[in-house]
């Protein structure tokens, strides 16, 4: 494959619409997000056809800012990259129809791409220099899951939620106390000013590499809705710092039990929760105290973004993988 291949690829798989030019998997030139936080705040929530709705409005633009912003033209760019899954089905066909679109325009070749091997991508633009094997901690709004990365394209899952994911567990914490969507970055800014000093009802974790959420959501909602009733004080800062902490430290363990018993050592994080200070922080603590190398995603790369889509279809492109046509068509519930 040539050096300086160039990638056009897009994302429009939850509520970020994206676009973004990246160079041999490894060099952003450009990646516009554009986010429709604002729009569903009102809402509590990500509304799937308010979503797609918007993806419609906002992506023709965004595809032409990131072609400007990289200096190129279409002719520039050597193959079209999407995400076809996992995530809502109108989102999805949106950023789909347009690339299929583009690809047949151009006659450039068209690239499917797993969001999930975007995320872990995220690390491939962060660290020229990172290459698998490692363990990767994949945090989002959809999934936890602990990963053993073999290389670029083969993956397996050796930890996972049996329920919610931690993302979706953090969203719902911060509804019941009132924070507003999206919830992670809301908890953990008002964990900074709180002690971890509150202690939840906590089940014997007998799950090996595996998570529940759903158990800790309740013991925090239970928690909050028992000083309701006493018409006490809700300590926001106090319980926000103290799931936060309970939440943290499991993942941080379990991730680095999993590069023990596996023998890795290097372990990356990955997904939206990676952008989470104080996780950033412990896994990177706990590791360097093991002797572990630990990576964590530029920030622009941890939240849903393009550029990560056209780092994982390079590899993808590479090792002939992904490579689609006209048929290509959305998988909302695709797995790793
Ligand atoms: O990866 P992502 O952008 O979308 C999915 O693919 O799901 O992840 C979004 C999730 C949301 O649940 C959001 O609350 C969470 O990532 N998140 C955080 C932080 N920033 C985003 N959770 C905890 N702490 C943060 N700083
Ligand atoms: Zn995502």
């Amino acid at each position: 494959m040539k050096s300086g291949f160039k990638i056009l690829a897009i994302e429009s798989s939850c509520d970020e619409t994206s676009c973004a030019v990246v160079v041999d998997g490894r060099v952003c030139l450009s990646n516009i997000v554009s986010s429709q936080i604002d729009i569903h705040t009102r809402f509590g929530g990500v509304v799937p056809e308010v979503a797609s709705r918007n993806h419609v409005t906002a992506i023709d633009n965004v595809v032409k800012l990131a072609l400007e912003k990289a200096n190129c033209t279409l002719t520039d760019i050597d193959a079209i990259a999407v995400t076809y899954g996992a995530g809502l089905i109108g989102s999805l066909l949106v950023g789909v129809s347009y690339a299929k679109g583009l690809a047949y325009v151009t006659k450039k070749p068209l690239i499917a791409v797993n969001h999930i091997y975007g995320h872990i991508a995220g690390n491939y633009l962060t660290y020229p220099e990172l290459e698998p094997p490692f363990i990767c901690l994949l945090v989002s709004g959809g999934h936890t899951a602990i990963i053993r990365v073999e290389d670029y394209n083969h993956h397996e899952i050796i930890g996972n939620t049996l329920d919610d994911a931690v993302g979706e567990c953090f969203d719902k914490v911060a509804r019941v106390l009132g924070l507003g969507y999206p919830g992670g970055p809301k908890v953990s800014k008002l964990a900074e000013s709180g002690q971890a000093n509150i202690q939840f009802t906590k089940p014997n974790d007998t799950l090996g590499l595996n998570f529940s959420f759903s158990g800790k959501k309740t013991a925090v909602i239970n928690y909050i809705h028992k000083l309701e009733q006493a018409g006490q004080v809700i300590p926001r800062e106090y319980i926000c710092a103290s799931f936060e902490t309970w939440v943290v430290d499991e993942l941080v363990e379990k991730t680095i039990k999993a590069c023990e018993q596996y023998g890795y050592k290097k372990v990356v994080i990955a997904g939206g929760v990676s952008a989470n200070a104080r996780l950033r922080k412990e896994l990177q603590e706990k590791s360097i105290a093991k002797g572990i190398e630990c990576y964590v995603p530029k920030f622009e790369y941890c939240t849903d973004n393009a550029a990560m889509i056209g780092s994982a279809a390079y590899f993808a492109y590479r090792d002939g993988i992904g490579i689609t046509d006209m048929s290509l068509a959305p998988k909302p519930n695709l797995s790793l």
